[in-house]
């Protein structure tokens, strides 16, 4: 295969909004400090801005983002550039291409609604300039399965498959990155990883906040649209796949298509939805709406390896803390010979702490308390890393994406296999159950995990494991 040609210009549409405030400006600015940036900028929106009002916009958004480097401020500016026009208009599409100039090759980065996608592509269709480029989309790639066949059938017409690079920030994280590492490059992994040694696995991403703003977005999405289909399913295949012939995009994609395919699609029995009281009284959210701010549910995976292993997947939001976890439990010794101090019997366990901001892994254990008597405690065994330099998962995949590197990228048939999963319980297909914001979600939820030991609350990062 050739090497994709480097990105020669980086164009952001929808520059004024929040996406791009929050994380996309503070990933160009730390990929400047790099030096890995060195293409113009050219932000695209709606809003009658002038360019001194752009500077001002990410002048702002760095400061909000703990970015004080003047140099790197001024580095950044000096890049951008900004073509203001609606997304309906062909003149926009003209504007860009001469504010493009001579590049050939620009990275396009649609950090706007998913309902205003079609009219963005069909706008670059017809502009030369956007002929060799490439094309980042926000996530969610479609409501549902139909919708997201109909969307790349309509991505198809215009644009060949690899230049659409569908991005779920998850896969740019380091201690996602650190799953598959930590799988695949120690031996011990393979022989316990299967249904003969593991009990259950849960994925717990857990969020203190509400909408925070976002509500009109929100109202429309949901906890299954908004983190499920992408982020937690992203992490579930990184998790369960077998192992991948190479390190390469399509070896390792192979695989978690593979692995989402054998998922069964969901039953209403195995899933519980709910939502945060105080969610209808957001800002653009209706009031009497029935959209899930929590979701729980179990998965089975019909395979050689999973089979009859539960998986259990917790979202939401206004929950006690802010937290991504993978718990994996392990199977009891088949004869317990010794107990506990307290009598209570234990689990062994990997957890995977998956941020904000540290790679984390526990595993839960057992060894002889001090004293004369055969009886024990639980300990962990932990690695944790904090670093200030790791790079955020927006650089990490804005980098990639200007390499044209699509392994962290989602491709087509996994997002269907995705929603393949969802599709029988998406929407109101089954009821939403009210729960106290600060709470672990409605108390129908623990019907999910019963048979598999109850749900584990996940750590935090200051306070260490949980039981
Ligand atoms: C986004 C969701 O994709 O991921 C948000 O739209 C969610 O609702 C966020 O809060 C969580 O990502 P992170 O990286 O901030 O944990």
């Amino acid at each position: 295969m050739s090497t994709p040609p480097l990105a020669d210009a980086l164009v952001l549409f929808g520059i004024t909004g929040d996406l791009a405030s929050k994380k996309l400006l503070p990933a160009l600015a730390k990929l400047v400090a790099r030096g890995e940036l060195n293409v113009p900028v050219i932000g695209v929106a709606r809003s009658p801005w002038s360019r001194a009002s752009l500077l001002q916009h990410v002048g702002a958004s760095l400061e909000a983002a703990g970015v004080r480097d003047h140099q790197v401020l001024a580095e950044l500016a000096e890049r951008m550039r900004y073509v203001q026009g609606d997304y309906a208009d062909p003149c926009t599409f003209d504007r860009l291409c001469q504010a493009l100039g001579e590049a050939r090759h620009p990275l396009f980065y649609l950090a706007i609604p998913p309902d205003a996608y079609e009219r963005v592509m069909a706008g670059l269709a017809a502009i030369a300039c956007a002929a060799q480029g490439r094309f980042i989309l926000e996530k969610p790639f479609g409501r549902d399965l139909a919708s997201a066949r109909a969307l790349n059938g309509f991505l198809s017409r215009y644009f060949d498959a690899a230049a659409v690079l569908r991005i779920d920030h998850y896969l740019g994280k380091e201690p996602v990155q650190n799953l598959l590492y930590f799988r695949f490059a120690n031996a011990f992994m393979e022989p316990i990883w299967n249904r003969h040694y593991i009990a259950a696995v849960e994925i717990n991403m857990a969020e203190d906040f509400g909408v925070e703003g976002r509500g009109g977005f929100y109202d429309q999405v949901g906890a299954m649209r908004d983190v499920v289909q992408n982020h937690l399913f992203e992490v579930l295949a990184l998790l369960a796949m077998e192992p991948p012939i190479a390190p390469d995009s399509e070896s390792v994609r192979d695989e978690k298509v593979k692995l989402l395919r054998s998922v069964r699609p969901l039953g209403a029995d195995a899933i519980v939805r709910g939502q945060y009281r105080g969610y209808r009284s957001e800002r653009g959210v209706a009031s009497d709406s029935e959209v899930e701010t929590f979701v729980a549910m179990r998965l089975d995976i019909d395979s050689w390896r999973w089979s009859g292993v539960p998986f259990l997947l917790r979202a939401g939001k206004r929950l006690p803390l802010t937290t991504t976890e993978v718990r994996v439990t392990l199977r009891h010794p088949p004869k317990r010979l010794f107990h506990r101090t307290d009598g209570i019997p234990s689990d062994n366990y990997f957890r995977f702490g998956l941020g904000p901001g540290q790679v984390r892994i526990d595993l839960g254990a057992r060894v002889k308390a001090h004293g004369p008597s055969m009886r024990g405690d639980d300990v962990h065994l932990q690695f944790c890393r904090n670093r200030d330099d790791e790079m955020s998962a927006y650089e990490r995949l804005l980098g990639d994406a200007m390499k044209g590197d699509p392994t962290l990228f989602a491709r087509q048939d996994a997002v269907e296999a995705a929603w393949r999963i969802l599709d029988p319980v998406l929407g109101t297909a089954t009821a939403i159950h009210m729960y106290e914001p600060g709470s672990w979600g409605p108390e129908e939820a623990e019907r999910i995990a019963a048979d598999a030991g109850g749900w584990h609350a996940p750590a935090s990062a200051e306070t260490g494991p949980a039981a």
